[in-house]
């Protein structure tokens, strides 16, 4: 398996550190939107996209870079985020 983590962490950089940790498990390396090419991403088979979450949303750059990705039909992909909301449990 060809895996690609696509990241934009940049207030605390609590979702770098994510990131890395799953990086290292998998072992490869963390990408910016910048860094990718939207057509490479058919050379991989797992794609992660990770980003904190910034009024609702996640980081712009990530979400502009998902606008210009191809179709890339087959792939698994899975998005990872760290947010600053309290989740209380009743
Ligand atoms: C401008 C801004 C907006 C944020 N908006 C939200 C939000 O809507 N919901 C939330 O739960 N956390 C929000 N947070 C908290 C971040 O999601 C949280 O600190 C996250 O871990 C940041 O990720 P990073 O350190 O990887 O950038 C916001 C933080 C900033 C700086």
């Amino acid at each position: 398996m060809r895996p690609l983590i696509i990241l934009s962490s940049y207030h605390h950089k609590n979702t770098e550190k994510i990131a890395n940790v799953i990086a290292k498990v998998i072992d490869t390396q963390v990408n910016t939107p910048e860094d990718v090419v939207p057509e490479e991403i058919l050379e991989y088979d797992l794609i992660g996209f990770g980003s904190g979450i910034y009024d609702g949303k996640n980081h712009s750059n990530l979400l502009e870079l998902a606008e210009r990705l191809p179709a890339a039909d087959g792939r698994k992909t899975v998005i990872f985020s760290t947010v600053g909301a309290v989740m209380i449990e009743r």
